[in-house]
């Protein structure tokens, strides 16, 4: 969105700032009513500055289509998939202010959207599957990232599933074998081998950092969980489609969870 002049402010503007403000900090920097939710943002004009540069890659009509936000944060995304036209949009998030944010936002853009407290770890719960499931910015805030996207393609993936991870690392990919002998170690020292870094305290003063893959670990992650990669539009993000896994290459995850029991 361009950027926006301030003109006086009516009593309606009087009260959204007031209703703003009164939940700030916010992450997702959005105009809402001609105000600017985190006009000190880091990261500036965000999500909207990422967000343009994947944006072709999604349906402009998404008439007919369900969508499910995880990690939704103040909803810049699931009010994006409403503007286009959804059927029904949800939003997950576990953060309560978040959800206060996302639900002012909605209610002063005019967009019919649900917004739950929820974990991912409780997707499963959820009984349905998705046509679009977003999952932006979230894995790397998660102490179990692969469980997660096991989680997503087993319960509530129908068919597309945008995905976003930090990154740090190489981003050169290289060919890796399907297996190698024990006494083969140079491969792993390769800077296109999948490497997963963990961040044991902190990373950018975070404590909900604790996983930073390179680029060959999100696409191999990726597959590994079943999701075919069809786009790449920018260097973090990710358009995958839900791919059936082959019963021999089922993955063994924590049968408990109720996840895929089977032999790898
Ligand atoms: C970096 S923000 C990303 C927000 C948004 N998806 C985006 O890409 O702009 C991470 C979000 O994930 C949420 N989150 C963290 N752990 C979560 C969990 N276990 N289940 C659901 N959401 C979670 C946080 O509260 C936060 O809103």
């Amino acid at each position: 969105m361009p950027e926006q002049t301030q003109a006086a402010a009516t009593p309606q503007q009087q009260l959204h700032r007031a209703q703003i403000e009164a939940l700030a900090p916010w992450f997702h920097n959005m105009w809402l009513d001609g105000i600017r939710t985190a006009p000190e943002h880091f990261l500036g004009d965000y999500p909207h500055v990422k967000y343009i540069r994947f944006r072709d890659t999604l349906p402009a009509d998404m008439r007919g289509k369900t969508v499910l936000d995880i990690g939704c944060n103040a909803g810049f995304y699931s009010m994006e998939m409403k503007r286009r036209g959804a059927d029904r949009v949800l939003g997950i998030d576990t953060d309560n202010r978040y959800l206060a944010q996302a639900r002012l936002a909605a209610g002063i853009n005019g967009l019919d959207i649900e917004f739950r407290r929820m974990s991912i770890w409780d997707v499963g719960s959820l009984g349905e599957r998705f046509d679009l499931v977003i999952f932006m910015g979230v894995l790397y805030h998660l102490r179990h990232p692969l469980l997660a996207l096991d989680l997503l393609h087993e319960h509530v993936c129908r068919d597309m599933f945008l995905f976003q991870s930090l990154q740090r690392g190489q981003e050169v990919i290289e060919k890796v074998e399907p297996d190698y002998g024990f006494d083969e170690t140079a491969v792993f020292d390769r800077p296109g081998y999948p490497k997963m870094h963990f961040i044991e305290d902190r990373y950018c003063g975070d404590p909900t950092n604790w996983w930073l893959p390179n680029r060959a670990c999100t696409e191999a992650m990726l597959r590994s969980a079943g999701f075919n990669i069809l786009a790449h539009p920018e260097e973090e993000v990710y358009l995958c489609e839900r791919a059936q896994l082959s019963p021999g290459s089922e993955h063994s995850v924590y049968p408990s969870a109720g996840i895929r029991p089977g032999a790898r």
